[in-house]
């Protein structure tokens, strides 16, 4: 760690709008970009299926814009639709000019794939790694900055605002408690998947950030609101893997089959399979209630072994590895919690309600996506918004303001409850899942509450807890909202 932990810009997070946002601010500004793990670690980098943009010369982005608005039940902020679609074409170029390469057909035209509620292919990608593939070129570039400071393994879990807006990150590196200092403060710390017992997200992401954002009076929105990916891996001994079989599985003609090995989709959408997520989502739900079997099954005999392995690599090593012969095999998969639509919210450049504070990416409430995202429109958000706030800072700031360093220092003992987080994610996936359970919201509320007024004993400040500790944050928001929203309708 460098001596001098003053900064211009803090960036928590390492995911895609993390490293964008650090790549878009102006030269001049001297950015920590600090992350709990390293750029495996994100979801970002966990993304199969691609990036959504009306690219190609049959397409338009207000075809682009049209299927999001009626993906997300036409509640979309109009504004942020139109700025991520119009730019969506400019963004995958300027991914081109830093080094990433999407799939070409041997013409050089682009190679595009279809997911669900697309009117037409239109999502660029890079074999079923695409984010892998972006991340791993992005953070190249990052490396070579010599205005980002990158620190891995900094767990952050406290922000103090100062009086002067300054932002002091609170954090731990190497077993220290380290304080950071900056005037500007990006949260980029994805979603909350992990607060779900079946998620497709990495074990990370279970809203640390959205905690702490909430800790410093940081006001969010929208947070029941998560999408439910309809074909997670379901593993039969019931462990918490998250394997994602990317809905571009189901674009390359793959069936979804009921316990009677049905193609059920037929009985509720007329795009069948390529339904909209939570159509999908919901179909799937309701075969399980008249099923024995847990789960549903992904249909790709007819691709095939070497066809699978050639366009979906991940995925075929993934099955092959636990003993599943695509060639006669189908593959178990259930809806899982894949993507947090609400978040920290923000305004149209990604600022906060407290100054100096700004969100981007999935842990942002940017409304772009309504109440169901298209598929593959998330790394487009991340690169669009973390694009806007990145020029917006380099604007408002300049270089070089002395941070007025605070005198109170964060507390190095913290609360210990006991409750496992297993357990909690059980219920989240029992309650609050598709279909929400509002007596037991109301009774888990109340629970929550009391377990938080109460804590057990204190103890030295650790990860293990302070993550914990996260959850419930996080959780009795969600639910007060879920309740709030209950009440409202
Ligand atoms: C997938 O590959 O199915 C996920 C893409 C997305 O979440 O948009």
């Amino acid at each position: 760690m460098k001596e001098d932990l003053q900064y211009d810009v803090i960036i928590i997070g390492c995911g895609l709008a993390g490293i964008y946002c650090a790549l878009n601010l102006d030269v001049s500004l001297k950015v920590a970009l600090i992350a709990e793990g390293h750029i495996e670690d994100t979801n970002s980098y966990l993304a199969q299926g691609g990036i959504a943009a009306a690219i190609s010369p049959l397409d338009s982005w207000q075809w682009h814009y049209e299927d999001t608005m009626s993906c997300g039940h036409y509640e979309s902020d109009p504004d942020a639709l139109r700025k991520m679609t119009m730019n969506a074409t400019l963004e995958v170029q300027n991914l081109e000019s830093l080094g990433v390469v999407f799939d070409h057909h041997d013409d050089q035209s682009y190679m595009l794939g279809m997911e669900g509620a697309h009117r037409l292919p239109r999502i660029l990608r890079i074999g079923d790694y695409t984010g892998k593939a972006v991340m791993e070129s992005l953070w190249q570039v990052a490396r070579n900055r010599e205005n980002i400071h990158i620190i891995n393994q900094f767990f952050a879990y406290e922000v103090v605002s100062s009086p002067t807006n300054a932002s002091h990150v609170y954090g731990i590196y190497c077993d220290e408690l380290v304080v950071l200092s900056s005037l500007t403060l990006v949260y980029a710390t994805g979603g909350m998947g992990h607060l779900y017992h079946r998620t497709s997200n990495n074990k990370t992401v279970n809203g640390d950030g959205i905690a702490m954002a909430i800790k410093q009076g940081i006001v969010t929105r929208q947070l029941p609101l998560i999408q439910f990916h309809p074909t997670v891996f379901f593993n039969l001994k019931g462990d918490q893997e998250g394997f994602l079989i990317s809905e571009a599985v189901r674009g390359d003609s793959a069936l979804l089959l009921n316990e009677k090995r049905e193609r059920f989709m037929r009985k509720y959408h007329s795009l069948l399979e390529l339904a909209p997520r939570d159509v999908v989502s919901s179909a799937i739900l309701n075969e399980l209630s008249k099923q024995s079997e847990p789960n549903v099954w992904l249909d790709v005999r007819h691709i095939g072994n070497t066809k699978m392995e050639k366009r979906f690599p991940t995925i075929y090593k993934y099955c092959r590895e636990r003993g599943i012969n695509l060639d006669y095999d189908l593959i178990p998969v259930a809806p899982g919690a894949h993507y947090s639509m609400g978040g920290i919210a923000v305004d149209p450049f990604g600022k906060t309600n407290i100054d100096g504070v700004y969100a981007v990416g999935e842990c942002a409430s940017t409304k772009v996506h309504g109440k169901n995202r298209l598929a593959s429109n998330s790394l487009l958000e991340a690169l669009v918004f973390s694009k806007i706030t990145a020029k917006e800072i380099s604007r408002m700031k300049s270089s070089h303001e002395k941070v007025i360093q605070i005198h109170s220092t964060t507390s190095k003992q913290i609360p210990h409850y006991q409750v496992e987080l297993r357990t909690l994610s059980v219920w989240m996936d029992e309650n609050m899942g598709i279909v929400k359970n509002y007596p037991e919201i109301m009774r888990m509320k109340k629970e929550i509450q009391a377990i938080i007024d109460e804590p057990e004993e204190f103890v030295s400040i650790n990860i293990e807890d302070i993550k914990r500790n996260n959850a419930l944050i996080v959780m009795n928001e969600m639910l007060t909202q879920a309740l709030q929203e209950k009440e409202d309708e």
